[in-house]
């Protein structure tokens, strides 16, 4: 079980879900499965988010059921059960007797069994909710189990008649963190800052984009987050404009700048940071241009991230921003609100500057609540990331050679607070002054 999330917070999480189910209702929830890489080898194993939200249980093929009202127990898990042989080489099993009691559930069957017992217990049950196209293999199983029981439906059995996504009910509850899951977040952006801090100093030209990814990578493990959340993205002059680039290969040249969008994670929370820095250690004019408006841009949407504003306020603020800062620097043409209403400030600014984080990085929950932006709420958290991207390539010919080949994104998780926004990477430099300084220091 996870170190910072009690296991007291599990079991409230299953009993809010089942609050939540309507009656006559059945919750299925698969955990993850291993994944081969390449013949003998598998993926590093992760659990499934729901799963893991729900459980706390971190070994591969769980299945979590929630079935109000069962006489034997409402809370049932499905496990490996335990064998000498696999675990003399992949480790110890908890096995269904002890994985009940550690999880804290009613009852634990071995996964091997499901055949014969879930059909049992949807048997009866109107509606089963289940994530939807999240997980094809058992959603094709679960489906076998419903046919299952229609074709016995003339000798009185009583299949499910409805299959409702799970996302409805259980993301909702993801999306507010609770004080342990911001205590863990909070450790993840810790991390991850001491990471970004480590690659400013080491940055040097010369090297590759794969030895200033090493440097990162080694500060999250020796602070104790094994994986990042996320393909790390080092990418240096016009690579900094493939937004998700990762082939992070190039070698670092002493007049470009470097972006690295990369977080760790941290009992299965992640942190999301994105820094852009010269690979000098000194900003030319033109960069420092750039950056100071997506550094104003940051912080507009920052200050934009307070309870009751829209979800997509953030973003405009630091759109308006850097449409007034390209428009000064004559990048664009027109005023603010031509270049809002052609778009064309999509050459440079093509994302969005926000998504909730969470379990995954780009954490569930809906941006939109029938149809319009959703307010934000205390307990929400949210990156914060506006960018302007200036690839050197035939659609920026208009633009002088010195603001050429340059991506620059600067991003922050942030925690949604009653008392306003509270910035999880602040530990992370950003301004141009705090930026220069430290890539002085001694690697
Ligand atoms: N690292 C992915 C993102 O910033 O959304
Ligand atoms: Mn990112
Ligand atoms: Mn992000």
């Amino acid at each position: 079980m996870p170190a910072t999330i009690p296991k007291s917070d599990f079991r409230r999480r299953r009993a809010a879900l089942m609050n939540l189910m309507d009656g006559d209702s059945i919750a299925v929830i698969p955990g993850a499965v291993l994944k081969t890489r390449n013949r003998d080898s598998d993926y590093l194993f992760r659990q499934d988010s729901d799963f893991h939200y729900l459980t706390g249980f971190n070994e591969p093929d769980g299945v979590l059921v929630l079935a109000p009202g069962r006489e034997h127990g409402e809370t049932i898990l499905f496990c490996r059960e335990r064998e000498a042989r696999s675990e003399l080489y992949d480790g110890e099993r908890l096995g269904p007797e002890r994985a009940a009691q550690i999880v804290g559930v009613d009852d634990a069957f071995p996964v091997a069994d499901l055949d014969d017992i879930l059909p049992g217990m949807l048997e009866g049950r109107e509606r089963i909710y289940f994530g939807l196209g999240d997980h094809p293999e058992f959603e094709n199983r679960l489906l076998g189990w419903v046919s299952t029981l229609r074709a016995r439906e003339s000798g009185g059995a009583r299949p499910p008649g409805e299959l409702f996504a799970l996302k409805h009910l259980l993301h909702e509850q993801r999306l507010i963190k609770s004080a342990a899951e911001i205590r863990a977040m909070r450790r993840a952006a810790e991390i991850t800052c001491e990471g970004h801090r480590r690659a400013m100093r080491a940055c040097e030209p010369g090297m590759t984009e794969t030895q200033l990814e090493a440097e990162l990578i080694y500060e999250f493990m020796r602070r104790g987050a094994k994986v990042p959340a996320y393909s790390s993205i080092v990418g240096t002059g016009t690579n900094a404009c493939v937004l998700h680039y990762v082939e992070n290969s190039a070698t670092l040249k002493k007049n470009d700048l470097v972006l690295i969008d990369a977080g760790c994670e941290y009992e299965l929370y992640a942190s999301d940071v994105t820094r852009t820095f010269p690979v000098s250690g000194t900003f030319s004019p033109a960069q420092k241009a750039l950056y100071e408006i997506v550094m104003a841009a940051n912080q507009a949407a920052i200050e934009a991230c307070v309870a009751g504003a829209l979800f997509m306020d953030p973003h405009q603020a630091a759109l308006e921003i850097m449409i007034e800062g390209l428009l000064d620097l004559k990048l664009l043409e027109g005023d603010l609100e031509e270049v809002l209403e052609t778009e064309s400030y999509r050459t440079f600014c093509p994302h969005g500057s926000s998504h909730w984080l969470g379990l995954d990085v780009h954490d569930v929950g809906d941006q939109r609540v029938d149809g319009e932006w959703r307010p934000l709420e205390p307990g929400m958290v949210l990156t914060i990331e506006p960018g302007i991207y200036v690839p050197d390539s035939a659609q920026t010919a208009h633009v002088p050679a010195r603001f050429r080949g340059m991506g620059i994104r600067v991003e922050d998780d942030v925690l949604i607070g009653a008392e306003g926004p509270e910035v999880l990477t602040t530990h992370a430099p950003k301004t141009v002054t705090d930026i220069e300084a430290i890539m002085k220091e001694a690697p």
